[in-house]
């Protein structure tokens, strides 16, 4: 079994989704560790609530991005992870954990990639008059939300639609696509060349 990490900066709600499809026996893996930037994020008081091992690492304002990301990467050697779960981590990786973690990080991205990357993925969509976006699931590089894509999965946007309603229904698309694509990793069903990643039987 696979020991999975969740990092996340918000409400939590993906992270929510993972720790119930692991109850329900739908990941092949259990959530080891959750890690925040966000001391008062309400990502670390759901995976309290279901006993599951919570910190809080603080940003720091001196040290810069690369001594943050090495203290996160040595908690998780120490926690012996396997997989790392991007959940509404609002921070970029820095080279140094992208290649300690190489194709062993996912990230949870509002929009069909590559359109909309960055900040404010549901925002851009409905800005920019699409009539389809989504969500999408993909292995973490250097560059922001462009490392290769595991699952995708599309939302109608409708007319009447504001930011938060279709959010809303984008939500309800990434509670279904993060737990199974974390179970496809944790399976070794996920197999990368290049840019391509293929599910194998
Ligand atoms: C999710 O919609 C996720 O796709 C988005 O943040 C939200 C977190 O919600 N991530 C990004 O925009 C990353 N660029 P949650 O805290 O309820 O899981």
């Amino acid at each position: 079994m696979k020991r999975i990490a969740v990092l996340a900066s918000g409400r939590g709600t993906n992270l929510e989704a993972i720790l119930e499809a692991v109850e329900r026996g739908d990941i092949f893996g259990e959530v080891a560790l959750v890690i925040s930037d966000q001391e008062q994020a309400q990502a670390l008081q759901r995976a309290e609530r279901r006993g599951v091992k919570a910190l809080f690492m603080a940003p720091g304002n001196n040290g810069g991005r690369e001594q943050y990301d090495r203290a996160i990467v040595e908690q998780l050697k120490e926690d012996r992870i396997d997989l790392v779960a991007l959940a509404g981590f609002m921070r970029l990786l820095s080279p140094y954990f992208v290649n300690a973690f190489s194709m062993q990080i996912m990230n949870i991205h509002p929009s069909l990639l590559p359109a909309f990357p960055g900040l404010d993925g549901v925002e851009q969509a409905l800005a920019y008059g699409v009539k389809v976006t989504g969500c999408t699931v993909h292995f973490v590089d250097e560059g922001l939300d462009t490392g290769p894509i595991i699952l995708q999965e599309a939302v109608p946007v409708i007319q009447q639609d504001s930011v938060e309603t279709l959010h809303q229904r984008i939500h309800a698309s990434e509670h279904r696509l993060y737990p199974t694509a974390i179970d496809l990793f944790c399976r070794e069903k996920l197999k990368v060349e290049g840019r391509r990643c293929m599910i194998i039987d």
